[in-house]
């Protein structure tokens, strides 16, 4: 029997790096995915294939002897494996539409997907174990996660999500679009993390107001997001990317990239870590080709919807 989930990938509207430290942020998924599929086998090896590599470990290897970007799947396999009884091996497959280290959520869809497929294995579990599995699996390579990503991964649409009560789903009627152009600069999320870290520790009182600032952004743009304000919302998202260059997570290109996108669009910022990666830019009806045509001429870049269904098992 082959068990099969498939995950959004996302952007963060506001509040990336701010929500490491208790701030709000809001997210959206998008409408690109990741399919995982899972079969038992009675080989005694844990086998997973994916674009960015190959992994295959015997079945009870302890975690600590794993040293692999895919060991966020060797842990769901095993911990699944060992909660059901199961003494077997599991052949995991993932396949997907997200590019991976640009900020769109590729890692967190990854584990949410594998999450939700290796379970379907043994039960159907429900959103809520699937997303704290999944939390825990990508804890195995970025221990200090907030969270946020894999939890709009899970339930898709767009969230407000802080570390301390979780997610609160926005009914916006919101129609805008989103223009999402890729840099192709690589990052690692707990690298960029952590030099936020170490500048949080030498600007405790600047980063402290940084915080503030950001909180006071995040209730502006819910307000917008209510009435649908998109131009409002626009400037909103380019003083949240001001703050992200405070912090030190933006860079030459990203900005190059930004000012482009600012010519045709209601505002944009940089999505996710940063250091690298993509920006957004919001748009509507009235101004996503033209801001296509425009950055599509030096970057590569999409229009994105927002993916209402989240996780999806078939
Ligand atoms: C990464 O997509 C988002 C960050 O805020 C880290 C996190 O929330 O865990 C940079």
């Amino acid at each position: 029997m082959k068990s099969q989930t498939s995950a959004p990938g996302k952007i963060i509207l506001f509040g990336e790096h701010f929500v490491v430290y208790g701030i709000p942020a809001i997210l959206c998924a998008i409408d690109r995915r990741v399919k995982v599929t899972s079969e038992k086998i009675a080989q005694k090896e844990i086998n997973i294939k994916s674009e960015i590599g190959k992994l295959k470990i015997p079945v009870s290897t302890p975690i600590s002897q794993v040293n692999s970007p895919l060991k966020p799947f060797y842990y769901l396999a095993d911990h699944i494996s060992r909660k059901h009884n199961y003494k077997d091996g599991i052949e995991i497959t993932i396949e997907s539409e997200i590019p991976s280290g640009v900020g769109l959520g590729s890692s967190s869809a990854c584990c949410v997907a594998a999450a939700g497929s290796i379970s379907g294995l043994f039960e159907k579990a429900s959103k809520e174990e699937i997303l704290k599995l999944s939390i825990d699996a990508e804890k195995t390579i970025y221990p200090n996660t907030s969270g946020a990503d894999c939890t709009v991964c899970t339930f898709g649409g767009i969230m407000k999500y802080d570390k301390k009560s979780g997610y609160a789903k926005i009914n916006s009627q919101s129609n805008f679009e989103l223009v999402i152009a890729n840099s192709k600069i690589i990052h690692t999320t707990d690298d960029v993390v952590s030099n936020v870290k170490k500048f949080k520790e030498k600007n405790e009182d600047r980063f402290l107001n940084l915080c503030k600032n950001e909180e006071e952004l995040i209730a502006n743009a819910l307000e917008n997001l209510k009435k649908n304000d998109l131009i409002g919302l626009g400037s909103t998202i380019s003083t949240n990317q001001k703050y992200l260059e405070a912090i030190g997570v933006s860079n030459e290109k990203l900005q190059e990239m930004i000012k482009l996108a600012d010519s045709t669009s209601f505002g944009s910022k940089l999505t996710g870590a940063g250091g690298g990666g993509c920006i957004f830019a919001l748009t509507d009806h009235t101004n996503t080709k033209e801001t296509i045509n425009k950055l599509s001429k030096k970057y590569e870049c999409f229009s994105a919807k927002i993916d209402f269904k989240g996780i999806d098992t078939f």
